[in-house]
């Protein structure tokens, strides 16, 4: 044998040096959910030290976050269903609780980038990201409110949006709007392959946002297919995106791959909350070990090729790199 792969393996020293793979609390994105109110952290049931925050507590677990280096947040609001109607009303009403705390966080904290989520779902009575006519999802209808939230939250003070949605054209509507409306520095970071999945299970719990009739197979992508990834990947580099996003993260990684390779932008994954619930799960009844399992998968996402990573470990993480 004069090739034995284990020497490079033989020293934690050696080990360090051919390591190809760092990930940095930079690459992490926090997701985290608000709610209105005052003093509120309320623990997520299926997501074991996730919290919905109202803005005083979520101001304060921001500057704890910041203090271990996390730049990065993607806020998502937590509505009671009195306040849903059909047409998501409340998603640009300038007095809503979360495009004000929104504005809060930018205000208190100008130096962190400051992420949203561009679809209906939180503010629908449907519970669908897009509009709903006789059980049918209207394609360039939803594109008219998605144009007037975008606003709002750049509005108030949001770095890079993020439509989650699926709809056709409306990174490129956005663009527009963004653009005849002075926010040109407003970044927009798609959810280019956002599969139809299991995994965003808890989250739903979290924002209680469940599609109230069906499921979202027709906006959202097929888990079987990969070919359509690069179709979606070539329309949001036409209509102008700032980075793409794949999602979920670990199922697919093959697609990570496949954008990274094709395309020139800096690609981003969802580890999505059923991705977090699972070995928060599993750790709980000391099947696998907590910190080990959330470090490979987090390796594992760039790995793959994902420059930029959302996911409810980065505190975690953040506080266990610093110890
Ligand atoms: C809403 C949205 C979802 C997630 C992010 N934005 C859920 C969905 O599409 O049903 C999921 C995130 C997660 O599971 O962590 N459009």
């Amino acid at each position: 044998m004069n090739r034995r792969p284990r020497r490079n393996r033989k020293s934690e020293a050696i080990r360090n040096m051919v390591e190809e793979t760092s990930l940095s609390v930079k690459d992490l994105i926090f997701p985290m959910f608000l709610v209105d109110g005052l003093g509120k952290t309320i623990e997520v049931d299926s997501m074991p030290g996730i919290f919905r925050y109202s803005i005083d507590t979520m101001l304060r677990e921001i500057e704890a976050c910041m203090k271990l280096g996390i730049m990065s947040f993607d806020v998502f609001p937590a509505y009671p269903e009195s306040l849903k109607d059909s047409v998501a009303s409340e998603s640009y009403n300038p007095e809503t609780f979360y495009l004000k705390g929104l504005r809060e966080i930018k205000k208190n904290f100008p130096e962190l980038c400051l992420m949203s989520d561009v679809a209906m779902d939180p503010y629908s009575s449907d519970g669908h990201d897009g509009l709903v006519k006789e059980g049918k999802i209207l394609n360039d209808e939803t594109l008219e409110i998605l144009g007037r939230m975008s606003l709002a939250q750049a509005d108030a003070g949001v770095d890079i949006l993020g439509p989650s949605d699926m709809m056709d054209g409306r990174v490129g509507f956005i663009r527009e709007i963004l653009d005849d409306h002075g926010f040109k520095d407003t970044s927009i970071m798609s959810y280019t392959a956002k599969y139809a999945s299991a995994f965003y299970g808890p989250f739903r719990d979290a924002l209680d946002s469940a599609p109230k009739f069906g499921d979202k197979k027709t906006y959202q992508m097929n888990p079987a297919n990969s070919q359509e990834a690069l179709i979606e990947a070539d329309l949001d580099l036409e209509e102008g995106a700032d980075f793409l996003m794949v999602k979920p993260a670990l199922s697919y990684l093959d697609i990570i791959r496949l954008l990274k390779e094709n395309y020139p932008l800096p690609i981003a994954a969802y580890n999505v909350s059923g991705e977090y619930s699972m070995i928060k799960a599993s750790a709980a009844r000391g099947w696998l070990d907590n910190d080990r399992a959330m470090v490979e998968t987090l390796l594992s996402i760039k790995r793959a090729g994902a420059k930029i990573i959302l996911t409810y470990f980065a505190k975690e993480y953040a506080e266990m790199i610093k110890s």
